[in-house]
C-alpha cells in the first residue's frame, strides 16, 4: 500500500524496471531473458542505456513498475543516468511502501567496498543487495529476485516455457527437499543439539542438509561430495565458520584424513550425527562406506540414512501413466539402485552396526498442504522438470525405447495432472529413513 492507501500493484503495467549500463548488456540480457521468457514477468527494459531525452518515459517506466532492479558494475555505478534512475526510484519508494528497489551486484572481481562504487553506495544507502557470484546459477538469482520482490510465479505459464536445463533439476530437487524436510523433521528435532557436530556424506550443493539445519542450533557441519562444482556451490551458498564443504570421494584414501583432521581441529572424538541422503543408491560399495563411517561416529551418535525404493511406490487407481513414469525414471542413467532402501538393514548389519531402526517409510499426498502436494507431484511426475526429458542430455540407458515411452507419457500428462490436482489419485513414493547406532 502506498502512503495514500492505494495498492500500487493494481496500477503497475510492469513487474520490473531494469536499470543498467549498456556496457553490461550481455549479462543483463541473459538475466532479463530468464525473467521474461521463462517466468513471464513483464519488464520495462530498454536494451540500451537510458538517455536524458527520454527522461519522462523513464520516470513513467519506473512509476509503472512494481519493482526496480538495478544491476551494479563499475560502469553502472558511475553512470549519470543509472544514478538518476536510482534516485527517482528511491523517491518513489518513499511514497509507496510496496515498491521494491533491489540492487544486484554483477561484477565479482571488484569488491563492493571498492572506491569505484562510492557514489552508488551513497545512493543505495542500506538496501539489501543480491550478489550474482553467490548464486549457483542465473536461474537461482532470478528466483531470489522474485522472492525479494514478492513476485509470484505463474506455474501454468512456467510449464509452457519448456525450460529444460539442469536448473530444472535444481527445481525438482528443491521440491523434493521441501517434502523430505517434513518427512524427517521429528528426527532432527530430537537429535540436533547445540553442541552437535554433523557430517553430511554426498551433500551435493548442501541444500538438503541446510534446509534441515537452518533453523536449529548446532556446533558445526562438514559436507562431503565428490563433485567439485557442487562443493563450490555449497561453499558459496552456505560456507561459514560453522559450515565447511570439502570435495572428496568417500571411497578414496583421503576421506579418512579429511574426517580425522576435521575432528581433531574441533577436539572431538567423533560426529554426533552422520547424515546420508539419496547417496548410497549411487555407490558400488555401500558396506565399505558404512564401515568407514562407523569409526567416526560417537558411541551415542546417530547415523541417518535416507534412500529410495521403487517397490514402495504405490498409486491408486493404477494406470499406464504411472507405470510409464516409473519405467522412464528407472532407465535414467542417474537413477542408481532403485531397490536400495530395502537393502540398507543388511548393509548396516554387515558393516557392524547393532541398533538399527526403520523410522519411516513412504511419503504420500493425503493430508498434505496444496503446496506440498504439488511438490510431491514434481518429484517424479512433472516431465517439464525432468532433465531426463531433454533428449540432448542423453539421460537414458535405452535411449530409443525410453524416448518412445516418454512421448506416450506426455500425451497422457495433462489428464492425470488434472485428476491428481482434483484429489482423485493417491500417491506414495518409496522414501525410507533408517536410524542406526554403533
Ligand atoms: C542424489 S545426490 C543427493 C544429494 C543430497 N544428499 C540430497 O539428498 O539432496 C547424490 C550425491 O552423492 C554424491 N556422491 C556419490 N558418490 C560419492 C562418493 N563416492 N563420494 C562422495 N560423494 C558422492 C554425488 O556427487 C551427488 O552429489
Amino acid at each position: 500500500m502506498n502512503k495514500m492507501g492505494i495498492n500500487n500493484n493494481f496500477n503497475s503495467k510492469y513487474d520490473y524496471f531494469i536499470s543498467f549500463s549498456n556496457k553490461d548488456i550481455e549479462k543483463v540480457n541473459e538475466i532479463v531473458y530468464i525473467i521474461e521468457n521463462v517466468y513471464h514477468a513483464k519488464c520495462w527494459f530498454q536494451a540500451k542505456d537510458s538517455k536524458a531525452e527520454f527522461i519522462d518515459t523513464i520516470m513513467e517506466g519506473i512509476e509503472n513498475s512494481r519493482s526496480f532492479l538495478v544491476f551494479i558494475s563499475p560502469d553502472s555505478a558511475n553512470s549519470y543516468f543509472v544514478l538518476n534512475e536510482i534516485n527517482h526510484a528511491i523517491e518513489f519508494k518513499e511514497q509507496h511502501d510496496d515498491y521494491n528497489v533491489l540492487p544486484i551486484f554483477i561484477t565479482p572481481d571488484i569488491e563492493y567496498t571498492d572506491p569505484v562504487y562510492k557514489r552508488i553506495r551513497f545512493y543505495l544507502g542500506r538496501l539489501n543487495i543480491l550478489f550474482l557470484d553467490k548464486m549457483p546459477s542465473l536461474d537461482a538469482l532470478v528466483l531470489k529476485i522474485f522472492e525479494q520482490t514478492d513476485f509470484e510465479i505463474d506455474n501454468e505459464k512456467l510449464m509452457d516455457s519448456l525450460y529444460h536445463t539442469s536448473d530444472s533439476e535444481a527445481k525438482r530437487l528443491k521440491a523434493q527437499n521441501e517434502i523430505m524436510k517434513d518427512f524427517s523433521k521429528d528426527f532432527f528435532d530430537d537429535t540436533v543439539k547445540q553442541d552437535s557436530i554433523i557430517l553430511d556424506v554426498g551433500c551435493a550443493s548442501g541444500d538438503y542438509i541446510i534446509s534441515q539445519l537452518q533453523e536449529r542450533q548446532y556446533s558445526s557441519l562438514l559436507g562431503i561430495d565428490l563433485d567439485p562444482n557442487q562443493i563450490d556451490c555449497a561453499n558459496n551458498l552456505y560456507g561459514s565458520e560453522k559450515n565447511t564443504f570439502i570435495c572428496c570421494d568417500v571411497l578414496s584414501n583421503d576421506f579418512d584424513n579429511v574426517l580425522s583432521d576435521y575432528l581433531e581441529d574441533r577436539d572431538s572424538i567423533g560426529f554426533d550425527l552422520i547424515h546420508i541422503s539419496s547417496m548410497l543408491l549411487h555407490t558400488a560399495e555401500p558396506v565399505r562406506i558404512l564401515r568407514i563411517l562407523k569409526r567416526f561416529l560417537k558411541r551415542n551418535g546417530k547415523l541417518f540414512i535416507q534412500d529410495e525404493d521403487d517397490g514402495a511406490n504405490l498409486v491408486y487407481p493404477n494406470s499406464k501413466f504411472f507405470d510409464l513414469a516409473f519405467s522412464i525414471w528407472a532407465d535414467s542413467k542417474e537413477s542408481g539402485d532403485r531397490h536400495c532402501a530395502r537393502k540398507i538393514p543388511s548393509y548396516l548389519a554387515e558393516a557392524g552396526y547393532s541398533r538399527v531402526k526403520l523410522a519411516k517409510c513412504g511419503v504420500s499426498n493425503p493430508g498434505m498442504s496444496n503446496e506440498h502436494k504439488s511438490a510431491l507431484w514434481d518429484i517424479y511426475f512433472n516431465h517439464y522438470l525432468w532433465i531426463a526429458a531433454d533428449k540432448d542430455e542423453n539421460m537414458f540407458i535405452h535411449t530409443d525405447i525410453t524416448n518412445k515411452l516418454l512421448e506416450e507419457y506426455k500425451t497422457l500428462y495433462e489428464e492425470y495432472k488434472k485428476q491428481y490436482d482434483e484429489g482423485n489419485i493417491f500417491i506414495q513414493l518409496g522414501f525410507f529413513f533408517y536410524i542406526a547406532q554403533k
